[in-house]
């Protein structure tokens, strides 16, 4: 049995038969379902519109605000699934982390996380089921009016949430988190596992308010070798996920530049791998034993193109995406701020004519 409720999507039989489900589960679909990492924000004219004069954390934390967002790329592009508008940074601020996400920036800290009384500091944070009440809410207004199209949740994965922690804000490199990690294991540790635990709870409600899936976003695990990866973020990402496992919704785990890590990011126990343009898919697939759902990986860059060269890259995405036993079409990254949101229509139509078989 199940820990979802029985009017939850996925088992009052609304999403469980949908193709993004299936698909996750291994089920090849006719042609690939499609859905956008950052489908909702700055490409749609309607978002910038309802975000006019709203803070970027405020928006996320408004019910109403956040799941309409969440239903504006579902209505203009007909993607096969939405995923719920909020932010990797939203745990944090929920358990009391003077966060704020400066536009064309990224997420900043008011106090980095930078010696071993910091990671005290910080783990003196509790994040009270309470506190993620807007969330709950946002969601369960958000799948009322999806029906059968799924809702995907998201959490960032440790790593990409302490990289910000430590950092302070976006970084290139990530270096003084990695410097932490090798220098003081202990500290890093603790600041791993306060993490994965607020950023699980994150991912639980949404699951629990009526999220049909679940992305883990490691954005940032592509800076770490493959032996730190394994060593010291693996079971991070691992124990996040294990606050959702009971619910058995599929899991997806995705990251930036990961393609030495694919492995390793299967191993954290999920059912799909989001894999970023650099890793062509039938490589990805191979890399990864080959039993295993694929999502991506068009180039973003691509968006801009002229549209025979999109349309063949799509073709060439879909085409290699059959070396998987399942494919999730995706961009390799997020929408760019400044994509052309006709092209994103434009692809989802292509993939929905069947021209596209996968
Ligand atoms: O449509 C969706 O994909 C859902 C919404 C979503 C957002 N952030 C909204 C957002 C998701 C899934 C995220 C996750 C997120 N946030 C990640 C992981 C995914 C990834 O892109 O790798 C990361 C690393 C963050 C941290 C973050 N938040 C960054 C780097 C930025 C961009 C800063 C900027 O202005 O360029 C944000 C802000 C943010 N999150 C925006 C959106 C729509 C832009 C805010 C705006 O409109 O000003």
């Amino acid at each position: 049995m199940s820990a979802l409720s029985a009017n939850h999507p996925l088992l009052d039989g609304r999403t469980s038969d949908a193709p993004l489900i299936r698909a996750y589960r291994g089920e090849r679909q006719p042609s690939p379902p499609v859905w956008f990492m950052r489908q909702a924000g700055r490409s749609l004219p309607e978002y910038r519109e309802l975000r006019e004069g709203v803070a970027m954390l405020d928006s996320c934390l408004d019910p109403e605000m956040a799941s309409e967002i969440t239903l504006q790329p579902v209505r203009r592009h007909g993607v096969d699934a939405a995923i719920f508008f909020s932010d990797i940074v939203i745990p944090l601020k929920l358990s009391g982390v003077a966060v704020d996400i400066v536009p064309g920036r990224g997420p900043v800290l008011e106090s980095p996380v930078r010696d071993a009384a910091d990671v005290r500091a910080l783990r003196s944070h509790t994040l009270e089921p309470d506190a993620l009440a807007p969330v709950e809410a946002g969601v369960r207004r958000t799948v009322e009016q999806l029906g059968t199209t799924p809702l995907i949740g998201f959490a960032g994965a440790p790593f990409t949430l302490a990289a910000y922690l430590v950092e302070g804000g976006p970084s290139k490199d990530h270096l003084r988190a990695r410097a932490m990690m090798r220098a003081d294991p202990e500290s890093w540790r603790a600041l791993m596992e306060w993490t994965a635990d607020v950023t699980g709870a994150f991912l639980r409600a949404q699951l629990q308010a009526g999220a049909s899936a679940a992305q883990l976003f490691d954005s940032w695990a592509g800076s770490l070798s493959p032996h730190d990866y394994e060593e010291s973020v693996l079971w991070a990402s691992r124990r996040a996920l294990d606050h959702v496992r009971d619910l058995e919704v599929p899991l997806v785990h995705f990251g930036v530049g990961t393609g030495e890590i694919l492995p390793a990011m299967l191993s954290a126990g999920v059912d799909a791998v989001g894999v970023d343009w650099r890793t062509p898919l039938d490589e990805a697939s191979r890399r990864l034993g080959g039993s295993t759902t694929v999502q991506g990986n068009l180039d973003p860059a691509i968006l801009s193109a002229p549209w025979p060269i999109v349309e063949s890259a799509v073709l060439d995405v879909v085409d290699r995406g059959r070396a998987a036993p399942a494919h999730v079409f995706n961009l390799g990254h997020g929408v760019p701020a400044d994509a052309d949101p006709s092209v994103l229509t434009r692809i989802v139509e292509l993939l929905h004519s069947g021209a596209a078989r996968s």
